[in-house]
């Protein structure tokens, strides 16, 4: 059965009514399956069991404590992109030879915490970080294992934010020049060349741009191979898309059988970074209606939450479902509307033209899909403290991030002490 689904007229998470939920903390929340979690990560663990592998979890997804450590006690690792990620990492008890680090700009502090903290390899986007790592390393006294994050050009027929694969991208390093730098990092004394990576994009729905990437990256290791360059691990990101609205994206297990005539065989570990598929649609965010209003040409619903509890309607049109938390309001007659929050900007939705049952105020409403890229993504615009985290397990739930206070709002700030003067 389904995490999230309606017994005895209303939504539950598990064994918990998501009412129950809303009326301890109040609203907005996020609320996390950990059943989901589970069942999410062994299907990809799974589908790649005939293949040695490290699944490297991508924790910009969603990067609470309390998963982190669910997902380390699964055996997973994590893909990192930041010296916060590391620490967060760390704290959760992800073990360092599990970790990879990603991301364009990562500065020499940075480096030198990851290599001191033994992570498993940096994948690296550009020449310039290669002699950057290579000096941290040198600082040190410690050789850095990295893999060149290589551009394969390839579309992958998602949101252009999130595309990361083509030539116009400030992600990983041309294919056709990898040799070359290949070459240069396997010259430098505190490198250790021990990998190739490639992520393409984002919310992909079909395997073949995957197939693609990886028949170029695989001819790659061939090249490097006559040239004496020996690659032990391959990554092949993250990006496999979840079913927001009405797609099908392929499952775990149809992306390892299409690759998996391509690397069996290669002796390679393979490295893997899901991160969307596997939170995505374990958590839920739960907000309540405050008022309709009948706009000139429009039928507003306003709720509790808003653009800065989650991005994504706002940042990219993103699709949302929205469920009413009590069964029976999903009867009611249909009408078009318009979802928005109280922030104080235009593109403050999170649905739009969207023919919903008529919303009362009151109602507490379900924003499906919103494990991954939610919370994390949330601010504090507007001053606005950030929601609760909660992570339903069977019968029982546990706060696993409390609601900001306004104190939280103003910690660090300071007000220097000229402006106490008084004139
Ligand atoms: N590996 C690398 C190097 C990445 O850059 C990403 C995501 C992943 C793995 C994980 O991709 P996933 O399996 O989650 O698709 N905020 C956007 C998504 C940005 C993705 C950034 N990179 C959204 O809300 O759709």
């Amino acid at each position: 059965m389904h995490s999230f689904e309606y017994q005895q007229g209303e939504l539950y998470c598990e064994q918990v009514p998501v009412s129950r939920i809303a009326k301890e903390l109040g609203t907005p929340c996020y609320i996390y399956s950990h059943e989901t979690l589970i069942r999410h990560f062994h299907a990809y663990e799974s589908a790649f069991k005939d293949i040695p592998h490290v699944i490297a979890f991508a924790m910009k997804a969603n990067s609470n404590l309390a998963i982190l450590r669910l997902m380390a006690r699964e055996g997973s690792g994590v893909d990192i992109v930041s010296g916060g990620e590391l620490f967060r990492a760390l704290k959760a008890g992800v073990p360092a030879s599990k970790i990879v680090f990603a991301g364009v700009g990562k500065s020499p502090d940075e480096i030198r915490d990851a290599l001191k903290a033994e992570i498993l390899m940096f994948n690296v986007e550009s020449p310039a970080e290669i002699r950057a790592i290579n000096d941290v390393a040198a600082s040190v006294g410690m050789k850095a294992r990295i893999a060149l994050r290589i551009n394969p050009d390839v579309d992958p027929k998602t949101h252009p934010y999130i595309s990361t694969g083509m030539k116009k991208s400030k992600f990983g390093i041309a294919a056709d020049r990898a040799l070359q730098e290949y070459k240069m990092a396997s010259s430098l004394s505190h490198i250790d060349v021990v990998g190739v990576h490639a992520h393409i994009g984002s919310q992909l729905t079909d395997v073949t741009p995957f197939v693609d990437s990886l028949k170029k990256v695989v001819a790659l290791i061939d090249t490097l191979k006559s040239h004496g360059i020996n690659i032990r691990y391959l990554n092949i990101g993250g990006g496999l898309g979840i079913t927001y609205s009405d797609e099908k994206p392929p499952l775990p297990q149809d992306l390892a059988h299409a690759i998996s005539p391509l690397v069996k065989g290669l002796g390679l570990t393979l490295v893997m970074e899901p991160g969307r598929v596997i939170v995505g649609n374990a958590g839920i965010l739960v907000t309540k209606a405050l008022y309709e209003k009948a706009g000139e040409t429009k039928h507003f619903v306003i709720v509790d939450a808003a653009m800065n509890d989650l991005i994504r309607p706002s940042l990219y049109g993103a699709y949302h479902e929205i469920r009413p938390v009590n069964e029976a309001a999903v009867r009611r007659p249909k009408q078009m509307m318009d979802i928005v929050g109280p922030v104080c900007e235009s593109g403050d939705f999170l649905a739009k033209e969207r023919s919903l049952p008529n919303i009362q105020p009151d109602d507490l409403l379900a924003i499906m899909s919103a494990g991954a890229y939610g919370f994390v993504m949330a601010s504090n615009y507007n001053s606005r403290p950030r929601v609760p985290e909660v992570l339903v397990k069977g019968a029982e739930f546990h706060v696993i991030r409390e609601r900001e206070t306004y104190d939280d709002l103003v910690k660090g700030e300071r007000i220097p002490s000229f402006l106490n003067e008084t004139e």
